[in-house]
Parts: C-alpha cells; structure tokens; sequence
C-alpha cells in the first residue's frame, strides 16, 4: 500500500519505481526503552522532605528547625530549597548578599542551603548525588505547596496540616506519595490531643498508605517562635518554657525520628544547655 508520500513520487500512467541497486537503505529502527519512572529508589543519602500541599503549614521553620537540630547533634546537612522563596534562607540567618550556596555553622555540625528545582534537584537526591556541594550526613528538603511534594520515593516525609479543608489536600498529596516513603503527621496549632489523634487517623486511613506515623502532640503557636523566626535567630535557642518547650520538643521528636534514618538506631544525642536561656526561675519565669 503507498502512502502520500509515495504518491507524490509517483508521475502519473507510470508504475511505481522499483527500488534500485544503488537507493538507499533505511536503517533498522532498533527501539530503547523509555525513562522508567521509578516509585522505589531511594535517594543517595538519608534524606527528610517536608511537604503539605497547603501554603503557610510552618514547613519551611519545620524543616530548617529539623536542619538545626540535626546540625547540633553534629551533622552536616544539605538543605535543599525547591522552591524560588528566599524565606529558608533568612530564617537560617543568611543575608541576601550572602553567596548562592551558603553554608551557616550550628554547633559541631553545619547546614548548606542550597535552591535547586524540579530535575535539578532530582539529580542531587538520586542520580549524581550532592558531591559537587561538599560531603554530607543527610539532606533536607523544604517543598512549596505542591500536590508533587509528597512524591519523593524512599524518604521520610514530613507532612503538617492546619485541619481543616487542609486535610483533604493531604489526603491527594498523600495518595501519590510512594509506598517506600516514610510518613510523619503533624498537626500545627494546638488541638485537643484526642482530637488529633482521632484526624490523624482519619487521614492515614483515607490516604491508603501503608504504615505511617503521626507526632502525637500538635505543634502550638507561640509569639517567642513566630519572632524568633522572623529575624533568623534559630529557635533552638529560645528559651525552653511554656508553649515554646512544647513547640520543640515536637521538633526534638521529629529530629529523632530523621536521627535514626542516618544514624542507625541510636538516640539524637540531647540538646546542650541553652547558655542564655538555661537558668530558669520557678514561678517568674513560668509567668511569661
Ligand atoms: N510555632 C509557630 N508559632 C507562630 N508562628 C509560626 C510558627 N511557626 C511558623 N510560624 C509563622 O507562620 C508563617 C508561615 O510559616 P512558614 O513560612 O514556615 O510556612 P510554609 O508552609 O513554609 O509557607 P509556604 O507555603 O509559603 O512555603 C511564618 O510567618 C512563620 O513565622
Ligand atoms: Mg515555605
């Protein structure tokens, strides 16, 4: 059968020309197979997302805060920006006129920030590896808000929600979250515990994955950490009383939980005594 093609090579009240000794040949098409997206990597070293598909979650003070502590414990962390907000970096302390890839030094450990997006980033986690930025423990990922946050394979991933509407969100987000990541829920602003717990069940169940977690104390609003984050002091050298104990230590949990992906089993070494923050009278200070 000819095709247009043929036709038009073809005069008419002519037959068609047969092919000649010296035509030329088409090479055999030999077929390669096509990039197979792959929902069970795992990235090249231990790495933590922190993903919700709703803006303003707190992920950016979670996964830094995550970043800090880690660095305490002595690691040395890549953070990695996904997005084009330069927020991660003011609430690290970097300055605008500070170099692209800015590295902040948090007790024996260190944090680099570095912004890289989409397959760029891809690279660094899963195929070429970070080495180009310097060698290190661990990788965190702070996300937009994105339904494609979730879809990290073989992480641990970080989801917060505010409740409400959020949820169902989470639930899409969660759904295409493969099945080798790791989820940890965490609700922000402070709820009744039962109630969280009974919604954080909700939303593990809706979501059909397998497994999970959830931090079982929300995370509460506290003007000492909204402040503290605005002018890039890390909160971990806040002092440790009321609402602001209990912010961190849903973040020290959430930095054991991330610990143990790099460490093995063995336990986030404690926090130092915070030198300002550290004497604390009973009954004064208990008035803040
Ligand atoms: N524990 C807290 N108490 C009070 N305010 C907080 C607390 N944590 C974060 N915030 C404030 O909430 C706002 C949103 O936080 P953040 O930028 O971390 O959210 P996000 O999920 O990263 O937002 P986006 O979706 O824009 O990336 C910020 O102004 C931040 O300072
Ligand atoms: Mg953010």
């Amino acid at each position: 059968m000819s095709n247009t093609h043929d036709r038009h090579m073809t005069r008419p009240g002519t037959s068609p020309a047969r092919p000649s000794a010296t035509a030329p040949r088409a090479v055999e098409t030999l077929p390669i197979p096509a990039e197979a997206a792959s929902d069970t990597a795992a990235p090249r070293l231990p790495t933590v997302v922190v993903s919700s598909w709703k803006g303003g979650v707190w992920k950016t003070c979670i996964s830094a805060s995550v970043a800090e502590r880690l660095a305490f414990a002595g690691l040395d962390i890549l953070y990695l920006v996904t997005d084009d907000q330069l927020d991660a970096r003011r609430r690290l302390g970097i300055s605008e006129s500070d170099p692209d890839v800015a590295r902040v030094q948090r007790g024996a450990g260190s944090i680099t920030v570095v912004g890289l997006a989409g397959a760029h980033a891809v690279d660094v986690l899963y195929r070429s590896g970070p080495g180009r930025f310097g060698k290190f423990d661990a990788i965190i990922v702070d996300t937009p808000p994105v339904k494609k946050g979730g879809c990290l394979p073989g992480v641990l991933l970080i989801a917060p929600t505010d409740g409400d509407d959020a949820s169902a969100n989470l639930i899409r987000m969660l759904r295409a979250t493969p099945s080798n990541t790791d989820v940890v829920l965490v609700r922000i602003d402070a709820v009744p515990r039962k109630e969280w717990e009974r919604d954080a069940t909700t939303i593990h169940d809706a979501s059909n994955h397998a497994g999970g977690s959830y931090l079982p104390g929300p995370l509460p609003r506290t003007a000492e950490v909204r402040e503290a984050l605005n002018r890039g002091q890390s909160v971990w050298t806040l002092p440790r009383r009321g609402p602001t104990r209990e912010f961190l230590q849903g973040l020290e949990s959430l930095a054991g939980v991330a610990w143990a992906r790099t460490r093995g089993d063995s336990t986030l070494p404690p926090l130092v005594a915070n030198a300002a923050s550290a004497v604390h009278i009973r009954g004064w200070d208990d008035d803040a």
